[in-house]
């Protein structure tokens, strides 16, 4: 099966890129940049004058997307790093490269790709392919790349991770599950694709989602207590028009006709960037902040607008879990 993307046109982008303040001197890292949120936040980037570096699994649309934005701003420092969150060998390469380009430290590392709806298939590493792509590869990120956010929080006053997470985080569980964050990937419920009846492929996304939410809680949490300036943040971007859904219905997780429709309420990639531009950007952000379209929660489109953590991933208990069950993953402890 496959899903064609229409055209949709961005309705408040524009005006809330003009307010944007200057990217010069500040050092971006940035996943999945070859369609979607990540290709709108690295073109704007580049555009504000920041240095990237694009952290992508290689691909014909790597490449082309790589080469679109060098011909775009042929005056900024774009590096492509080749990173497949599938595998954690491969984010471990990649974070080697990353530290070779960025003496100076990174002011912002944005956890931006992902998948949706994927079949019920393990890794290499054996994890679910949904939770490794979409959190537990980025909790390995961000623990391997720490140090260098540290030292331009040092330099710059302050630095900021930005997860970014999705309205699925509370549909159709609240409660984030451990067996989700366990090597159990391909025994995960099969590939029930019913988006309504709670389908097992949707319950995967769900808890990666919601996993995105609780890292930046039981981040923020630790960051806090240590008085670190390193500031940890998420956003969703509501429903947007990007590659998403494409892959989805290619995989089977969703059914052409129902995307459609679904898509009709949705908003343009660029008003569905809002959130993690808002997050990485804005000079009043603070860490703990959630940025969201419209009403915030469960909006599907809007101007990106803050709202505070929400306490069923907020808490004691499941920012406990999140950390144990993503370190005992990775096989390394991520001391804050
Ligand atoms: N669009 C929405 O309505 C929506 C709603 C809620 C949340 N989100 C979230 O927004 C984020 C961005 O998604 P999008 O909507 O912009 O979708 P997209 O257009 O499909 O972009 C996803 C990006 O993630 C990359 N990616 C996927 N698997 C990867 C892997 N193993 N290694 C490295 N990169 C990988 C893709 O690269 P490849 O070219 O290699 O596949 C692509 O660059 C995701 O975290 C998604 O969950 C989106």
């Amino acid at each position: 099966m496959s899903y064609t993307r229409k055209n949709m046109e961005s309705i408040y982008f524009p005006e809330f890129k003009k307010n944007l303040p200057s990217m010069e001197g500040k050092t971006v890292v940035i996943t999945g940049t070859t369609s979607g949120t990540g290709f709108v936040a690295a073109s704007t980037l580049a555009e504000l004058g920041a240095k990237l570096l694009l952290l992508n699994r290689s691909s014909e649309r790597a490449t082309k997307s790589y080469q679109t934005l060098k011909n775009s701003f042929p005056k900024a420092t774009i590096h492509n790093v080749p990173c497949d969150l599938q595998s954690f060998a491969s984010v471990r390469e990649a974070v080697k490269e990353v530290v070779s380009l960025c003496p100076e430290g990174i002011h912002v590392l944005c956890n931006n790709a992902g998948v949706m709806a994927l079949k019920d298939e393990p890794t290499v590493d054996g994890f679910d392919v949904q939770m490794q792509t979409n959190h537990l590869s980025h909790f390995l990120l961000t623990a391997e790349l720490f140090p260098l956010l540290e030292k331009s929080a040092e330099s710059a006053g302050e630095s900021r991770v930005v997860n970014h997470s999705s309205v699925a985080r509370m549909n159709p569980s609240t409660k984030l599950q451990p067996e989700y964050l366990e090597k159990k990937g391909g025994n995960l419920g099969g590939d029930g694709a019913s988006f309504v009846f709670g389908g097992a492929r949707w319950k995967r996304y769900n808890q990666t989602k919601l996993a995105n939410a609780a890292f930046t809680a039981a981040f923020h949490d630790r960051l806090k207590k240590k008085g670190s300036k390193v500031k940890s943040l998420v956003a969703h971007p509501g429903l947007a028009n990007t590659e998403l859904q494409v892959t989805s219905v290619k995989d089977g997780g969703m059914g052409s006709f129902f995307t459609g429709i679904l898509m009709g309420m949705g908003q343009s990639m660029e008003d569905g960037t809002m959130g993690i531009l808002s997050c990485m950007c804005l000079k009043d952000v603070q860490s703990g902040m959630f940025y969201g379209p419209g009403d915030g929660k469960l909006a599907l489109k809007g101007p990106a607008r803050p709202f505070a953590l929400e306490s069923f991933y907020d808490n004691e208990s499941t920012r406990e879990l999140l950390w144990k069950k993503s370190c005992d993953a990775i096989g390394r402890e991520f001391i804050v």
